[in-house]
């Protein structure tokens, strides 16, 4: 097993055993999983609107703020916020202090979506970019309506660099400029550097593809390199290992993520966060495919975050069996801004509304109530 994380008491864990995870206290172990909203504003800068919204759930353990493009073919979806322009970053800077000022902790969920996009999203309209020529079965919503996936270019070796640099100065941006407390590089739900990983999407025949460690060289030059940026006490990693969104499957799910992670270890990052669905939950493992969560964790040196359906009680019980140090809630954020303080008191829980996930305004984004005001 690893070793416990909790600094502060030796009886089993639960939701309110406060954590450190690398650089970051937190006071409790609810945390916010990341969530796309697209309601960026101009130059996909967040507004301040993105500043009320997580300032609102700042009683989370963590806030993992909406994936966050890291340079400019990194976007796939409609109003997706960025940190490579300085507006951007001081657009950022905004919602850290808002969530700070709050009292809460927050890191932004770096990502490039790979061919999970579309020529109408990439400069100069060209094709995305991925590991290897293959599209993903299925269409995506482009803002003009639902287009197929297009068959995205193949990236040259020599470009592979260039891309890793994208994701340390987007570290570095939201670390230094931004005064975000860390990054968490998404590397999960079949967007690029899962696109990488599994070998469905990569066939590549240099070094970043074929066997398993060179599957996972991308991930772990983007982990060298934001370590030496910001320091690997503020960088998380987000995995689903057996997650099959946006067309993904993998041969061989469990030892080629056990081996993923046994690569992680020597870089003392500051957690792993793994999807897996509880049973019934759309993200649970598919129909006969293993369940690979409680290897990883056993295999995992540092804390360890689960995520998928879970409702308090199951997190309790995943934290006292020692299956995860923390877990993350995503549907529940959306409607429960004060989440941990309804879970401290048993309150009971305001259902979201699906309709008003992706895009437009206030409504389905800040205007959940707070317990105390639901209660006045
Ligand atoms: C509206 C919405 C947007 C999401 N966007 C992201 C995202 O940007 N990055 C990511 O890693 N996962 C994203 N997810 C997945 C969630 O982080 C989480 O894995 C999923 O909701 C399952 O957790 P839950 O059952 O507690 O909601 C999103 C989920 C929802 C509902």
């Amino acid at each position: 097993m690893p070793q416990s994380t909790d600094t502060h008491s030796t009886a089993a864990p639960d939701l309110f055993t406060p954590l450190r995870l690398g650089a970051i206290e937190l006071p409790n172990r609810v945390v916010m999983a990341p969530m796309t909203r697209s309601r960026a504003g101009e130059g996909n800068c967040p507004t301040a609107l993105t500043a009320e919204y997580y300032a609102q759930r700042a009683s989370a353990g963590l806030i993992i703020t909406e994936a966050t493009q890291v340079c400019d073919t990194a976007q796939g979806y409609p109003n997706t916020p960025g940190i490579h322009t300085d507006a951007q970053t001081l657009a950022w800077r905004a919602v850290a202090d808002a969530v700070h000022d709050a009292g809460g902790r927050i890191v932004t969920q770096l990502w490039h979506v790979g061919r999970i996009s579309h020529p109408r999203f990439q400069p100069n309209g060209a094709a995305p970019v991925a590991p290897s020529a293959i599209a993903a079965k299925g269409q995506l919503y482009t803002g003009a309506g639902m287009e197929p996936f297009p068959v995205p270019r193949a990236l040259e070796t020599a470009e592979i660099p260039g891309l890793v640099r994208h994701f340390a100065d987007a570290a570095k941006r939201a670390v230094f400029d931004a005064g975000l407390d860390g990054v968490e590089i998404h590397a999960a739900n079949g967007y690029l550097i899962d696109q990488f990983l599994r070998d469905s999407t990569n066939t590549r025949t240099d070094r970043y593809g074929g066997t398993v460690e060179n599957r996972c060289r991308f991930l772990l030059e983007i982990l060298e390199a934001t370590a030496h940026a910001v320091g690997a006490d503020r960088i998380g990693v987000r995995l689903s290992p057996t997650g099959v969104f946006n067309d993904m499957k993998d041969s061989d799910p469990l030892p080629h993520f056990l081996a993923i992670t046994k690569a992680l270890n020597p870089f003392n990052i500051a957690y792993l966060h793994v999807i897996e669905g509880r049973p019934g939950h759309h993200m649970a493992p598919p129909e006969g495919a293993p369940h690979v969560a409680s290897a990883l964790r056993a295999a995992f040196k540092g804390p360890f975050i689960l995520n998928g359906g879970y409702s308090r009680g199951d997190a309790d019980a995943a934290l006292a069996k020692g299956e995860a140090d923390a877990v993350s809630f995503g549907e529940a954020f959306i409607s429960n801004p004060d989440l941990p303080v309804r879970f401290r008191a048993d309150a009971p829980l305001a259902e979201p509304d699906r309709t008003t996930y992706y895009g437009g305004d206030a409504k389905g984004y800040t205007d959940y109530p707070a317990l105390e005001s639901v209660a006045a």
